[in-house]
């Protein structure tokens, strides 16, 4: 059995193979993929996979075992995704060239002159051969009120809702802007842009209309689709009066659709349509747009080291590609499976692993609407239980949670239907790792932790372990890298989570901004994709993630730019200064600390002008990124050149208050002293 030795178990490329990109942590670059799968004995590729991804293997029958086709994938990379693209997409005009990459300027193509449909290979080549099988199991928040909709009925919600939007006025490459709850609908009207060819822009459903103004506006969307609320943990959440705020600022948005989401009589202003309505009306379905492989799909906002969000651009047969072909491997998906992703789609996990990827496979889907602890703690293992979830896949921050409530809530309920256990968005502690493997997997299922982001599409590098039932888990290719871009192989070795080559899923470009995509992922380190986590390869080749080596911090596994926060901040009057940087938390994995400094002529009440802040940051981004700690101190430390130390507020925040490192270089020694002082007087 499998012991982790620390919080984070991630397989490098050494004891995972292939997939596809090669990952690496950077420094002695000679060592070849075999060898570094011969260092991994205990964990090689033969013992982790059971089953080798037949679908794969019959494709290339050379090739004899995981470690093979790794290197085959890497080697032969054109051959490789060339075979599967063919194999898993449906095209209406096929490919002739499988990858053409300008690395200069950061461009990269897949299938480029291929053209196909997203909603075609989603729904309607599935809906012919399969009508009566079921595409979306919608878990809404009151258990026990589940909805089933097959292939057919989804194949006809899609065609209403492109028909809506034709009818609109939107066509191919018009941005459509979604800001729904988990529902068939959204996923509909995600699918219904794609058969059209416009782009869609969800944005999470937790977001203020400030924030959904400012994803709007950057994305140029003419269109929004909402509800009139929608109800998650009980709570009534008012997503039109939202929505309505959001629009206000956004002159560019002509139509706004609602959808009647819970039972309140829908109340319309001139600009909004009812979207059942619109949908009933709807007479013929418009034929589906024969997209190019590289045109947008969607934009997804997510966070970076600067405040202004980036919306990155994902295209068509790459994306879908990659989506599809991780959801089979990672998960070991198998007809008849269940898949139950709890993800919101309005996160880069939804969009993959709740839509596009179980979709495009002919899955079934369950889309979870609820909280884990909706009505109590035992929500998720009694929707396991009730729909027969095959695969469940969440987030290390609700295992946490849970386990405090004890094992009888998982016990009572049977989860004989669970082979695989997911885990993504911030690294999972071995306390909530164990409790996964042995209570709710009863030591049976496989525990699987992910790692990849919003740019990367979809999974990257996996961990599995040996179980006494293997999955047909594979996967991936990372690089550990050092400062000066070389790959590392080294045990002990540090540096940067960085990817080697080009995969079919990486996002394209930033929207609007191409020169920060090239800054941002590809300018660090010369020839590799820098994805902004540091990583350390252990003495049998796992890499275990480190964290953000860059401003961005994980809240709740929600992603979070610390300027985003201070930006908000900066606009209170009475407020000079902000540095926000993350600080370990039990169950959030990292929450938000606040340092201020107030302006001269600040007169308020420092009570009262925390609660503005923190009010101020709700309003303006969303709950999760309210601070829960703030200190307002007279002065905060600096570096000679005036920077502010963010490494020693980091050092404070954690409470680490007597090891603050190196303070030679900061210009006034007595602030820190001060804000030492501060924080220790804090409740
Ligand atoms: O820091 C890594 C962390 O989440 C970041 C990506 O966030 P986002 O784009 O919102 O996508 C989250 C879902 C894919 C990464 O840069 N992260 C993601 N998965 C893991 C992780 N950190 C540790 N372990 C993981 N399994």
């Amino acid at each position: 059995r499998y012991s982790p030795s620390s919080g984070l178990r991630i397989f490098s490329s050494t004891a995972i193979g292939p997939t596809f990109p090669q990952f690496l942590l950077a420094s002695a670059s000679t060592c070849t993929s075999a060898q570094r799968f011969s260092t991994t004995s205990k964990y090689s590729s033969e013992n982790i996979i059971s089953s080798p991804l037949p679908e794969i293997t019959n494709k290339f029958p050379q090739l004899k075992n995981y470690s093979q086709l790794y290197d085959f994938s890497l080697r032969e990379s054109d051959q490789f995704w060339g075979t599967l693209g063919s194999e898993l997409l449906q095209w209406n005009e096929p490919f002739t060239t499988v990858s053409r990459h300008d690395h200069k300027s950061s461009t990269f193509r897949w299938f480029h002159d291929g053209k196909l449909n997203a909603a075609v290979n989603c729904v309607d080549r599935h809906a012919a051969e399969h009508p009566d099988r079921v595409a979306l199991i919608w878990e809404r928040d009151e258990p026990g009120h589940e909805q089933r909709v097959t292939y057919r009925e989804l194949q006809e919600m899609v065609w209403r809702v492109a028909g809506v939007l034709t009818e609109s006025g939107v066509s191919a490459g018009d941005r459509v802007a979604i800001y729904l709850p988990v529902s068939p609908v959204a996923v509909a009207t995600m699918l219904g842009c794609a058969r059209i060819g416009a782009v869609h822009s969800v944005v999470f459903a937790g977001f203020s209309a400030q924030a959904l103004a400012s994803r709007i506006q950057d994305a140029g969307a003419s269109v929004l689709v909402t509800a009139n609320s929608s109800t998650r943990g009980g709570r009534l959440i008012p997503l039109q009066a939202t929505a309505r705020a959001a629009v206000a600022l956004c002159p560019g948005v002509r139509q706004v659709f609602v959808m009647p989401h819970s039972p309140q009589p829908l109340e319309l202003a001139d600009n909004e349509v009812d979207l059942e309505r619109a949908m009933s009306a709807v007479q013929t379905a418009p034929p589906p747009s024969v997209q190019g492989a590289e045109d947008p799909l969607f934009l997804l906002y997510t966070s970076g080291s600067t405040g202004k969000p980036k919306g990155l651009v994902h295209t068509t047969a790459g994306y879908l590609l990659y989506a599809a072909l991780t959801h089979r491997l990672v998960f070991d998906y198998k007809p008849g499976d269940v898949f139950g992703c709890v993800a919101d789609i309005g996160w880069i996990t939804g969009h993959s692993y709740v839509v596009y990827g179980p979709l495009l496979n002919g899955g079934t889907t369950v889309l979870f609407e609820s909280t884990p602890v909706h009505p109590d703690a035992g929500r998720y293992w009694e929707t396991v239980e009730r729909l027969r979830i095959t695969q469940f896949y969440g987030a290390p921050t609700a295992i946490r949670l849970l386990l405090r409530f004890g094992d009888d809530f998982v016990k009572k309920y049977d989860r004989s239907s669970l082979r695989v256990l997911g885990s993504v968005g911030e690294p999972i502690n071995s306390e909530a790792w164990r409790w996964y493997y042995d209570v709710v997997g009863d030591g049976r299922c496989t525990v699987v932790d992910t790692w990849w982001q919003s740019e990367t599409g979809g999974i990257m590098i996996h961990m599995t372990v040996p179980q006494r039932r293997g999955s047909g888990t594979v996967l991936c290719c990372a690089v550990l890298s050092d400062s000066q871009g070389k790959p590392v192989y080294d045990s002990g070795a540090t540096g940067a989570l960085c990817v080697s080559s080009i995969w079919p899923g990486i996002a394209r470009t930033i929207h609007g901004d191409h020169q920060r995509y090239h800054d941002t992922y590809f300018a660090p380190y010369a020839g590799l994709y820098f994805s902004g986590d540091g990583a350390r390869r252990d003495d049998e080749g796992y890499l275990h993630i480190t964290g953000r080596m860059d401003d961005v911090i994980n809240v709740s596994g929600h992603r979070l730019g610390t300027a985003e926060v201070e930006d908000v901040m900066m606009e209170h009057p009475e407020v000079s200064e902000t540095a926000v940087v993350g600080c370990p938390h039990a169950l959030k994995g990292e929450t938000i600390f606040a340092f201020l400094v107030l302006k001269e002529n600040s007169a308020s009440p420092q009570h009262k002008i925390e609660t503005e802040l923190r009010e101020s940051v709700k309003h303006n981004i969303a709950s999760y990124a309210v601070p829960e700690f703030m200190l307002i101190a007279p002065a905060l430390p600096k570096t000679r050149s005036g920077k502010i130390m963010r490494r020693l507020l980091r050092q404070i925040a954690k409470g680490n208050l007597e090891d603050l490192g190196d303070t030679s270089t900061l210009a006034d020694p007595a602030a820190v002293e001060t804000v030492l002082k501060l924080y220790r007087q804090m409740p």
